[in-house]
């Protein structure tokens, strides 16, 4: 079956503070969504996307640091579990479900994670950089946690109004074609 493009919730959404399952088997059902969530993440210019974004509360993350590029190198982590996080890093953090905003969020610099891949074999990898930043920010939505969950309370709320204002507009244009602005921040 050809993948689909989801459409992806806007924060704030209680769907997105909802936690997510562990994932029982890998089989063609969690594949099919996997392939959707790449699909989505791709045509939304993401870095990253979580289950629970396109409204699935399964422990299921796609991850592509470098999108669009030679060394592009597409990673799908069924229940993903951070072993060790080491290390300091701050990066100014976007989220396909809070467009056109980021803010620096620190994270651990160097994390371990293990998780199966789309075949349902336990993989280990260590990832840092940009990688270990979205492995821990993709992690964080199967929680119900979102980067803006990291700052401060006055920078949230202004954002929550205008993610607020961002529905009301897209409702009122659903017709018409969208057109996001690109920043120089990853969105995840
Ligand atoms: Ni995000």
């Amino acid at each position: 079956m050809k993948a689909m493009v989801r459409e992806i919730l806007i924060w704030p959404d209680p769907r997105l503070k909802k936690k997510a399952v562990p994932v029982t088997k890998v089989d063609d059902d969690v594949r099919a969504l996997i392939r959707d969530m790449f699909e989505t993440m791709y045509h939304a210019d993401g870095v990253g996307l979580a289950a629970p974004q396109v409204g699935v509360h399964l422990n299921v993350i796609v991850l592509d640091t470098t999108p669009r590029q030679p060394e592009s190198k597409p990673i799908a982590m069924v229940n993903p579990e951070i072993l060790s996080y080491e290390g300091k890093i701050v990066y100014a953090e976007g989220c396909l479900s809070i467009p056109g905003e980021s803010e620096d969020v620190e994270r651990a610099a160097q994390v371990t994670v293990r998780y199966l891949d789309e075949q349902g074999v336990e993989q280990t990898i260590k990832a840092d950089g940009l990688l270990a930043v979205a492995v821990q920010h993709e992690t964080d939505h199967l929680k119900g946690i979102v980067f803006v969950d990291h700052v401060s309370m006055l920078k949230r709320e202004l954002i929550r109004k205008r993610m607020k204002k961002l529905k009301v507009d897209r409702a009122e244009e659903s017709e018409k074609p969208s057109k996001r602005a690109s920043g120089a921040s990853a969105s995840l």
